[in-house]
């Protein structure tokens, strides 16, 4: 499933990001990838012992966690610390079709994690830059992302994807991976679906017999289904 997350971040925080990594020293993106991602991706990435770089992580990790509609979603179990990255016109520097590889080392415990899912968090407004789609390609076919400041999109980190050419201006994100509760893609989808539907219900009618039954089915399937 992909899923749009929109205002993730609120207008000061992007502000407040933007102004840090506007000023930021970048280097380049091949320090973080393996060697297929190396060959085909050419941008810059905040390093990771930058002097802003805890605080800039604990804008996006507390917005993160007070987003009910990402928990439903994702529902994450471990998540890498958020990283920042930048593609600038004038290098006409691009991401080609890549796969994100299947676990990473990761600061917590237990030092590994699964990536389940990928995100990427816009920091650029659309118009503040040409090209620099994200299109993620799945059985569907693909599909090209591009979202206002501070939304989100969500995308199963087993998707090939990749990020056009930026022609003008400059694209900034954020992007981090999740291990979820529910490893499988549909199964986390179906109980994305039922909580999303048990909501709308819930606030249109108020709880009721049937809302306290869907809740219960709910529950179980994530007591069956979740690796915790
Ligand atoms: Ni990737």
């Amino acid at each position: 499933m992909m899923l749009h997350i929109p205002e993730v971040l609120n207008a000061g925080e992007v502000q407040h990001l933007r102004a840090r990594l506007d000023v930021a020293q970048w280097v380049d993106g091949r320090r973080t990838v393996g060697s297929q991602g190396a060959q085909v991706k050419q941008n810059r990435q905040l390093p990771e012992d930058a002097a802003d770089m805890p605080q800039l992580r604990r804008i996006v990790e507390d917005a993160l966690k007070r987003n009910g509609l990402y928990f439903s979603a994702a529902l994450p179990l471990r998540v890498s610390p958020p990283l920042f990255n930048r593609y600038e016109g004038a290098g006409r520097e691009h991401y080609g079709f890549h796969v994100d590889g299947a676990v990473r080392a990761t600061p917590a415990d237990p030092g590994w994690m699964r990536t389940d899912l990928s995100a990427t968090l816009f920091l650029s407004e659309p118009d503040e830059y040409e090209g620099g789609d994200l299109t993620v390609r799945d059985t569907y076919g693909e599909h090209e992302v591009r979202l206002p400041a501070g939304d989100l999109v969500l995308y199963p980190s087993s998707s090939l994807h990749g990020v056009s050419p930026v022609t003008r201006g400059a694209r900034v994100c954020s992007f981090l991976w999740i291990q979820s509760m529910v490893r499988n893609d549909q199964k986390r989808t179906m109980l994305f679906d039922l909580d999303q539907t048990i909501q709308t219900l819930r606030s249109r009618h108020g709880e009721s017999e049937e809302t306290l039954s869907l809740s219960n089915h709910y529950h179980n399937l994530l007591r069956e289904w979740s690796e915790i």
